[in-house]
């Protein structure tokens, strides 16, 4: 990302262990991510070059329960950290002496599941003497988009889509973040997988919704598009309730007609909300962010508005939309440089908010 990158800067008493380590273009952060039902880790070179990217999902495990199961994906983080990190190392081809900092999750997320990762962070940066850098994942997030295009230049709308929040932020800077809107109710990805789950469709929701969509007619059925017609806000517990009663009245709906209206009428309000919020600001561009952001209508009808707009439209590959750790990776880079190491006794906090400037 441009905008006001800060010259090279030394990063003052690192508490991981070890001397100051200088910020730049050949610093090796090695990123961890726990937060959820991913078991990831990377090695990201001066906050954008992915030198390795290692994810272990548990997408299996939870299945059978419809959802994640927080105690078991604590254990299972516990199973896979290790061999993740140490996979995340060998493909990188790099030393571990070579490795400057160790950024990890700290929230938000599930606590049992954050912890183990933190911890590992932790005792890395101690056995390593190397500094630790505690990340806020909604923040990482943001940084998605920067790892494949570097360009990006702000003010920027990230629309933060994943399955614990739906947001509408404002990035005027690296780590300057407005708060523009957000959902009051449900968040967008948690609608994609309970109205999944209403279907019948498997788990995770989202990417089964977007699949049977490819089959139905996203006209098929008019749902509700709450709040649509003015502010940066959002709701979606109604148009979930307006599925139920919809296929409850109609036994003989298709679910891929079912499905597919649902998406539409999700991405209606997503796309308007954040053109919207793009022409308020005069923003550059707009930038998707979350698991959410791997829709694919999402990612069609949001470059299709941009385009109309005459504004950029930046859509992280989908696996950099979905929880990683090059990610955790690249937004603890621009930590390191702006704010120098956490101390070690951050704990791991389940509700973390990113952190807003006003
Ligand atoms: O960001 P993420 O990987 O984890 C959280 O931090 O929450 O987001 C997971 C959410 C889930 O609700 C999942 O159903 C949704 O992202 N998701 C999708 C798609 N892929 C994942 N939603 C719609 N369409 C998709 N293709
Ligand atoms: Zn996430």
């Amino acid at each position: 990302m441009t905008a006001t990158e800060p010259a090279t800067r030394t990063a003052a008493e690192p508490t991981g262990g070890g001397g100051p380590v200088p910020v730049d273009a050949s610093t090796l952060v090695l990123g961890i991510e726990t937060s959820c039902d991913e078991t990831a880790a990377a090695l990201v070179m001066g906050g954008d070059d992915v030198v390795s990217n290692v994810v272990s999902t548990q997408i299996d495990l939870h299945a059978d329960f419809g959802g994640v199961v927080p105690e078991v994906a604590s254990r299972a983080h516990l199973d896979a950290l290790n061999p993740v990190i140490a996979r995340a190392i060998v493909e990188g081809g790099v030393e571990e002496s070579r490795i400057d900092a160790i950024a990890c999750t700290v929230g938000p997320g599930l606590v049992g599941a954050l912890l183990v990762g933190v911890s590992a962070a932790k005792a890395l940066a101690l056995a390593w003497d190397k500094p630790f850098v505690g990340v806020n994942h909604m923040e990482a997030h943001l940084y998605a988009a920067s790892l494949e295009d570097p360009t990006l230049e702000f003010p920027l709308v990230v629309l933060l889509v994943s399955g614990g929040h739906t947001m509408l932020v404002e990035m005027r800077d690296h780590g300057r973040y407005r708060l523009l809107g957000q959902t009051i109710d449900d968040a967008a990805g948690e609608a994609f997988d309970k109205v999944a789950r209403f279907l019948d469709l498997g788990y995770p929701g989202g990417p089964a919704i977007d699949h049977a969509s490819m089959l139905g007619d996203p006209e098929a059925i008019a749902f509700p598009r709450a709040m649509m017609d003015s502010g940066l806000d959002f709701s979606f517990s109604g148009l979930k309730t307006a599925v139920v009663n919809h296929v409850r009245a109609h036994d003989d709906v298709a679910d891929a007609d079912v499905a597919a209206s649902f998406q539409a009428a999700v991405v209606d309000v997503l796309v308007t909300k954040a053109r919207r919020a793009a022409r308020q600001v005069g923003a550059t561009g707009i930038v998707l962010g979350g698991g959410v952001a791997a829709n694919s209508s999402l990612r069609e009808e949001i470059l299709t508005a941009c385009e109309e707009d005459g504004i950029q439209g930046f859509l992280p590959s989908r696996e950099m939309c979905t929880d990683n750790a090059a990610m955790i990776a690249a937004a603890g880079w621009h930590r390191l440089r702006s704010d120098g190491p956490s101390p070690l006794d951050i704990g791991a906090t389940p509700n973390l908010k990113l952190p807003l400037i006003d």
